[in-house]
């Protein structure tokens, strides 16, 4: 398929199903990001296109674009908030990567990993500032003043993470408030944006980035699964880096509920011990209990929450697409 999305993407054949109602507006995203990706000067140039050499899965700017075809009609300005929103992801892929010390991101090596840290915080910098022009150039403010709040919401979920670095501790819904922040917010921005600027009312609106939010809740975990259990070939990213970096995440919580003190303390312990061996250990006691089962099911229930919310739609191959992104988001390997 042709959807301008890259080959390896659409290898799923359930995204290939998502992409085949906007085939032509994600081509227009490739587009205007390609036209925003270059520059005169060489070495930014060299870095530019290293890191949109494949692309990432593009989730947020398809969601811009069906939430927009699911109320209306998508026209330039869908396209260039889709285009400012996976300016602003990926700036903070760029940013997480030093962050993760990660050396692999979409199948290549990290900007950090090729050039250095100074080179990534300031491409990173320089993606958002793109974003920004994008999102300034169109008429209304609206898409200006949603996709600050998310990227505000983003980093200060980042860095509510970093402050319970370590905190074995972090509670069920302390740790679904920092991901809503960290990640569905800006799914959250998409669906919004999407369904405003094809002329939704304020309800709509709110219903769309309802399910951009539970959609980003369901995604985070199921990350967070993965990075302890997925297969870095095709994941394309570095994994394990919550573990390395004392992220307490969702199978963790879980797996500590799960155990009488002694053992609970047993795990911590090597939690924080780092090492390769400490890490295995870690997964052979997930193997053994339901955490990783429960996390899937807590996945699912964010996914059927994002379905529910589209539910009094009139159903159309564009919330069937909406619907089928939903159980990406749960079911995926990469
Ligand atoms: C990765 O997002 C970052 C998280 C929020 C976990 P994606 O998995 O959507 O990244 P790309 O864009 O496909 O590379
Ligand atoms: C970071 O979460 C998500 C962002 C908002 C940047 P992760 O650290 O889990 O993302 P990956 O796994 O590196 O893609
Ligand atoms: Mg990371
Ligand atoms: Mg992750």
């Amino acid at each position: 398929m042709n959807s301008g999305v890259p080959n390896w993407v659409t290898a799923s054949d359930v995204l290939r199903q998502v992409y085949a109602v906007i085939q032509s507006e994600m081509e227009e995203v490739e587009q205007a990001l390609r036209q925003e990706l270059k520059s005169s000067c060489p070495f930014i140039d060299r870095m530019l296109r290293h890191g949109f050499q494949l692309g990432g899965k593009r989730l947020r700017p398809a969601l811009v674009l069906l939430a927009g075809k699911a109320v209306g009609q998508v026209g330039p300005d869908h396209i260039t908030i889709a285009s400012a929103i996976e300016l602003v992801h990926t700036a903070s892929l760029i940013h997480d990567d030093v962050l993760d010390e990660a050396v692999i991101r979409r199948h290549l090596d990290t900007v950090n990993a090729r050039w250095d840290n100074e080179a990534s915080v300031l491409l990173g910098d320089f993606l958002l500032a793109r974003a920004i022009c994008l999102a300034s150039s169109l008429d209304t403010m609206d898409a200006s003043r949603e996709i600050a709040q998310a990227s505000h919401h983003m980093c200060r979920g980042e860095l509510r993470q970093i402050a319970t670095r370590g905190h074995y501790d972090l509670t069920e819904d302390e740790y679904l408030s920092i991901i809503a922040e960290k990640t569905a917010s800006l799914y959250a921005a998409c669906g919004r944006l999407g369904s405003l600027y094809s002329g939704a009312d304020k309800e709509m609106c709110d219903r769309f980035a309802r399910f951009g939010n539970n959609l980003g809740i369901a995604f985070q975990i199921v990350d967070d699964i993965l990075d302890i259990w997925g297969d870095v070939g095709k994941m394309g990213k570095s994994l394990g880096t919550d573990l390395d970096k004392q992220k307490p995440t969702l199978p963790l919580i879980y797996l500590l509920q799960s155990q009488d003190d002694d053992e609970k303390a047993e795990i911590v312990a090597t939690l924080r011990d780092g090492r390769e061996e400490a890490r295995s250990a870690i997964r052979r006691w997930l193997a053994r209990s339901d955490a990783l089962a429960r996390a899937e099911l807590k996945a699912q229930f964010y996914v059927r929450k994002a379905q529910e919310v589209l539910a009094p739609l009139p159903s159309s191959p564009v919330t069937a697409a909406l619907r089928q992104m939903a159980d990406f988001v749960c079911h995926r390997d990469q």
